[in-house]
C-alpha cells in the first residue's frame, strides 16, 4: 500500500498514520519513514527516466492527453472532473483568485485540487501554474517587486536571483509549483503594453536577468521544498513586433530574430529552465504557436531545451484567425512542438478533438509520448510525486519582513535619476515639504498591472508603503510634509514639490500606446500648479516606460524614473533623501518624442536620455579633519552675507579668503542649508546632500595667494538664516 502524503514530509504523515492506527485499537509495525513504492515510477530513489518510462507504460491514452491539458481553476464544472479527464495542470489567469484572497485559502485551494488529482488510478499530481512575475502578485499581502524594467536598470543579476527564490518561497507556501515567470522579453519599441515586463531593449540585459530561473528553481530544480518551475517566455520575438503592437508580427530577418531575441532563451535553457511559453506574436507572418522550426528545431534540438513547451492562453484558437478552436489547430500547435495547451476553459471539447486528431493519425504517438515525457520528467524532478501538497512552512514567506526588505533594496537599486539641476536632490529630511500626484499615495499604481487582478487597479489594492508614507516616515518631522493630490494648496514657503505622477496600471494589448505617450492631463495641471507657485519641482515618473516628457522637462529641477516600485515604496524616499544614492541605469532608451519609437542603443537617433543613463548624488567632501590651520598650512574661511530678500526666498554672497600662508589653488565652501534650497548659484559649483551644500570654486577662480578673497553668489528659497560656512583649501 502506498501512502498518499497529505503534507510534503512522508516522516509526518507516517507518525500521524501510526497515531491514527494506534487510536483505533488497532496496532502498526512503525510504519518506514519511506513510503512503501507499489510501481517503479513511485520509487524516488530510481532514476528520473526510468520512472518516466514505467509511468509511461502504465498510462492509458486518455492519462497522455490529460496530461497535455492545463486548464483554469474556474473552468473546472466540478472539481471530480480534474481526475475523470486526467487533467495534468491547472492555472490561475490574471484574474482568478480565492477568497478570501490570503496565502492560507491559496494553500487550501492547491491542497484540494491536488488531492483530487492523486485520486486517479496512476495518482498522476497536477502540477499549478500562475503569473507571478513581480512577486506573489494574485495574493493579497504577498511582496510585490519591481516590475522587470525597474530589476533592469539595477544591473544586479544576483539581486535578480534573490528575487526568484523570495517568490519561490512565497509561492511554496500557497502550495503553487509553476511559475510563468520570467518574461525575457527583448522591449524594442515603447508603445508596446508589455514593455514593463522586459529587462531591457537589448538582449544583454534579458540574458542577465536570467538568473531569476535559478533563484525560482534552485541550481536544480527541486532540490529542495521551495523550488518552483520556472518559465521563460514568451518564445520567439514578442517584444520585437512592428508598432509595439502586443501580439502582432515581429517582421525581422532570421539573423536579427536570432541576434535580438534568441540570447535570453539560450541562456535560460543553459540554466535549466523547466519550461518555455509561445509567444501569441508572429514571425515574418507565422504564429510563433505554428512555428515548427522555431520550437521544434531551434529550441528544443539547436538549444537542446529538454522542459516542456506551453502554450498561452487559448493563443491555439489563433491559429485560424476564427473565434474558438479546431482539431486542425491543435494538431499544427503540438506538432510544431506544443507539449501543453493552456486551453484553458473548454477542456472536454478540447479533449476530444485531441483524441479525434491523434486517432486520426494527425498527431502521431511518438509526438504524444514526447509530450509526456517532457511533462513527467518535470513533475518528477520538482518532487511533486514525494511533496504533491503545501509545504506550509513557507506559508509565513508570504509578505515576511525579510522580503519586503529585499523589495525595498530592489526598488531603491532600481531607481533612474536622469536630472538634477542645482543638486535639488536629495532633499534634506527637515524641509519643508510638498507632495502631489496622483501616485504619491496609491499602492495600485506603484505596482501597475498584474497586482491582484490582470490589469491591476488604482487604490490600496494590498498592504505596502506608498511613496508618500515613505516620504513621512523618514522626515524629520512629518507634519512638514503636505500632500494634495492636485497640487492644491502649495506656495512659494516650501523648499521642494515632489510630484510622484505617470501610468495607471495596465497589461498586455490594454497598454498598448499607438498615440501619444505623453503625461495625462490631471498630470500636467497638477504640474502646472506647482510651477505656479515659483518652489523647485522634483518629478518622481511611476511607469511602465518612457513616458514623453520633453516639453515638461525644464520646469522640473529634477526627475526620478521609478518605474513600478511595487508594495515597498519607501525605497523610493530612500533615494529621494539620499540615504541611498541613486545608482540604477535607463535599462531602455528615454525617446525625444514619441515620433522616434521605436528608438533604441545605436540606432543613430538621438533621444533625451541614453540607454545606460542615470545620475548619482555627490559625494560630500570629508570634513577637514585638523580644522586648526597650521603655519603655512592650506587654510582659508568664508564669510556669509545675506543680501536683498523677498517673500519666500533671498540673495547671499560668501567671501572666501586663503588665510594660510601658502597660496591656494582651490577652495570648497560647505553649510548646512537649514531647509532652503539653493535655486540658482554663480562663481562657483553647488552640490547638495543630506541638506548640505558645498560649493567648490570655479576654474576662474581657485587660486589665491595668502590674504587674496574670491566670492560666489547664489539665489535660494526659504529664509537666508546665518550660516557659518566651513572652508577647506586645496
Ligand atoms: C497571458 C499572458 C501570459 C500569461 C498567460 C497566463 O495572456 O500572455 O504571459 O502567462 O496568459 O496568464
Amino acid at each position: 500500500m502506498s501512502l498518499t502524503p497529505s503534507v510534503r514530509r512522508p516522516a509526518v504523515v507516517a507518525a500521524l498514520c501510526a497515531v491514527a492506527l494506534a487510536l483505533t485499537g488497532l496496532t502498526a509495525a512503525a510504519p518506514s519513514p519511506e513510503r512503501v513504492a507499489a510501481h517503479p515510477y513511485q520509487d524516488p530513489s530510481l532514476p528520473v527516466a526510468d520512472r518516466v518510462d514505467d509511468l509511461l507504460a502504465r498510462m492509458t491514452q486518455a492519462d497522455k492527453l490529460g496530461q497535455m491539458t492545463q486548464i483554469e481553476k474556474d473552468a473546472l464544472a466540478a472539481q471530480s472532473d480534474l481526475a475523470a479527464y486526467r487533467i495534468g495542470s491547472v492555472l490561475s489567469g490574471g484574474d482568478s483568485t480565492v477568497s478570501p484572497n490570503n496565502a492560507q485559502t491559496w494553500a487550501d485551494t492547491y491542497d484540494s485540487l491536488q488531492r483530487t488529482a492523486l485520486g486517479t488510478p496512476l495518482g498522476i499530481p497536477m502540477i499549478y501554474g500562475i503569473d507571478a512575475v513581480h512577486g506573489h502578485n494574485a495574493v493579497r499581502g504577498a511582496t510585490i517587486f519591481p516590475h522587470n524594467i525597474g530589476l533592469g536598470a539595477t544591473r544586479d543579476p544576483a539581486l535578480v536571483q534573490r528575487i526568484g527564490r523570495a517568490v519561490a518561497e512565497e509561492m511554496a507556501g500557497t502550495g503553487i509549483d509553476w511559475d510563468f515567470a520570467p518574461c525575457l522579453c527583448v522591449a524594442r519599441n515603447d508603445r508596446w503594453g508589455r514593455t514593463y515586463e522586459s529587462f531591457g531593449e537589448k538582449p544583454e540585459l534579458p540574458t542577465a536577468m536570467a538568473t531569476f530561473v535559478t533563484g525560482m528553481q534552485g541550481a536544480t530544480l527541486g532540490a529542495d521544498p521551495a523550488s518552483v518551475l520556472a518559465t521563460a517566455k514568451h518564445y520567439l520575438g514578442d517584444g520585437g513586433t512592428t508598432g509595439g503592437v502586443d501580439q502582432g508580427n515581429t517582421e525581422l530577418s532570421e539573423a536579427e530574430l536570432r541576434s535580438i531575441h534568441l540570447p535570453p532563451f539560450q541562456e535560460a535553457v543553459k540554466r535549466g529552465v523547466g519550461s518555455v511559453m509561445l509567444s501569441y506574436s508572429s514571425w515574418n507572418g507565422v504564429r510563433s504557436h505554428a512555428h515548427k522550426y522555431l520550437v521544434t528545431d531551434v529550441l528544443k534540438r539547436e538549444l537542446g531545451f529538454s522542459g516542456f513547451v506551453v502554450s498561452d492562453w487559448a493563443a491555439v484558437d489563433q491559429l485560424d484567425g476564427q473565434t474558438g478552436f479546431t482539431g486542425a489547430e491543435i494538431a499544427t500547435a503540438v506538432n510544431a512542438g506544443v507539449d501543453m495547451v493552456m486551453v484553458p476553459h473548454d477542456y472536454r471539447k478540447f479533449l476530444t478533438l485531441l483524441r479525434g486528431e491523434v486517432d486520426a493519425g494527425r498527431i502521431s504517438a511518438a509526438r504524444i509520448d514526447d509530450a509526456n515525457r517532457r511533462i513527467l520528467t518535470k513533475k518528477f524532478e520538482l518532487g511533486l510525486f514525494e511533496r504533491p501538497l503545501t509545504d506550509r512552512s513557507y506559508t509565513s514567506t508570504v509578505g515576511s519582513a525579510e522580503h519586503r526588505a529585499l523589495a525595498r533594496q530592489a526598488v531603491r537599486a532600481s531607481q533612474v535619476l536622469l536630472k538634477n539641476e542645482g543638486g535639488v536632490l536629495p532633499l534634506a529630511k527637515n524641509a519643508k515639504l510638498f507632495v502631489a500626484g496622483k501616485s504619491a499615495d496609491d499602492i495600485g499604481n506603484q505596482s501597475g498591472g498584474w497586482t491582484l487582478g490582470w490589469q491591476g487597479r488604482s487604490g490600496p489594492v494590498t498592504e505596502g508603503t506608498t511613496v508618500l508614507q515613505g516620504i513621512r516616515a523618514a522626515a524629520t518631522d512629518p507634519s512638514r510634509v503636505t500632500y494634495d493630490r492636485y497640487g492644491n494648496g502649495v506656495d512659494g514657503s516650501y523648499a521642494a514639490a515632489v510630484a510622484v505622477v505617470g501610468e495607471t496600471p495596465y497589461a498586455e494589448m490594454r497598454g498598448d500606446r499607438p498615440g501619444a505617450m505623453g503625461l495625462d492631463q490631471e498630470d500636467l495641471g497638477t504640474l502646472a500648479r506647482l510651477k505656479a507657485s515659483g518652489v523647485p519641482v522634483v518629478v518622481v515618473l511611476v511607469s511602465g516606460r518612457p513616458l514623453d516628457i520633453a516639453a515638461q522637462l525644464p520646469d522640473w529641477k529634477a526627475l526620478l524614473a521609478a518605474w513600478l516600485p511595487g508594495t515597498e515604496g519607501n525605497g523610493v524616499s530612500d533615494v529621494l533623501f539620499g540615504d541611498h544614492a541613486p545608482t540604477g541605469r535607463l535599462p531602455v532608451t528615454w525617446m525625444r518624442s514619441a515620433s522616434q519609437q521605436p528608438v533604441n542603443d545605436g540606432d543613430g537617433k538621438t533621444p533625451l536620455f541614453p540607454y545606460g543613463h542615470g545620475l548619482t548624488y555627490e559625494e560630500r567632501p570629508a570634513p577637514d579633519p585638523d580644522p586648526t590651520p597650521e603655519p603655512g598650512d592650506k587654510a582659508c574661511t568664508a564669510q556669509f552675507k545675506a543680501g536683498s530678500s523677498w517673500s519666500g526666498g533671498y540673495q547671499a554672497e560668501v567671501t572666501v579668503k586663503n588665510t594660510g600662508t601658502g597660496p591656494l589653488t582651490g577652495w570648497s565652501v560647505g553649510w548646512d542649508l537649514g531647509g532652503s534650497t539653493i535655486t540658482n548659484l554663480w562663481n562657483g559649483s553647488l552640490t547638495v546632500a543630506q541638506g548640505r551644500a558645498t560649493v567648490r570654486n570655479s576654474s576662474f577662480n581657485g587660486t589665491l595667494a595668502p590674504g587674496a578673497t574670491a566670492s560666489f553668489g547664489f539665489t535660494a528659497n526659504g529664509t537666508a538664516g546665518t550660516p557659518a560656512p566651513g572652508c577647506a583649501g586645496t
